[in-house]
């Protein structure tokens, strides 16, 4: 009776943990986006935040002359080189780019985006 009373509470308290784990995690977590929800966020984020300056599709120009259409950011670098300087609130130290804070799950959701407007360089 002990014995089995011992065994069933050392299970509850190694479960703990690991059961809280993902409670915490919830709503940040880039693992828990499919890649079709991490894209509609993203291009939502880019619609919303970055529209006004860049151009954010497979084509158009940019509205403000010195913002590099997302399409040809891979040109540069890239694109997820760009996941620490978004993490950082840094983006360019340009006068007329906005600086944000954004969470790991923007961040990726908005890469995600990026990556999927990329064309190819010109050769
Ligand atoms: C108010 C205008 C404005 C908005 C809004 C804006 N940007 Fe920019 N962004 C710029 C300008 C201007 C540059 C060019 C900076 C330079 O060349 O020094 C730039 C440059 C960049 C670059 C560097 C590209 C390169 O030339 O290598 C990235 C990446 C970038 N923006 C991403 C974004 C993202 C993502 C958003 C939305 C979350 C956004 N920008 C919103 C104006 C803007």
């Amino acid at each position: 009776m002990i014995r089995v009373w011992t065994a069933g509470l050392c299970g509850l308290v190694m479960c703990l943990p690991a059961c809280q784990e993902p409670v915490a995690q919830e709503g940040s977590s880039p693992g828990q986006m499919t890649p079709l929800e991490a894209y509609g966020r993203g291009e939502a984020m880019a619609e919303t935040l970055c529209v006004s300056c860049h151009a954010i599709g497979h084509s158009g120009s940019s509205l403000h002359p010195d913002a590099l259409p997302f399409r040809q950011f891979s040109w540069r670098y890239p694109v997820m080189q760009l996941r620490e300087s978004l993490a950082e609130g840094i983006m360019v130290g340009h006068p007329d780019m906005p600086e944000w804070q954004f969470e790991a799950g923007d961040i990726e959701a908005l890469l995600t985006y990026i990556e999927t407007v990329q064309q190819p360089r010109p050769s």
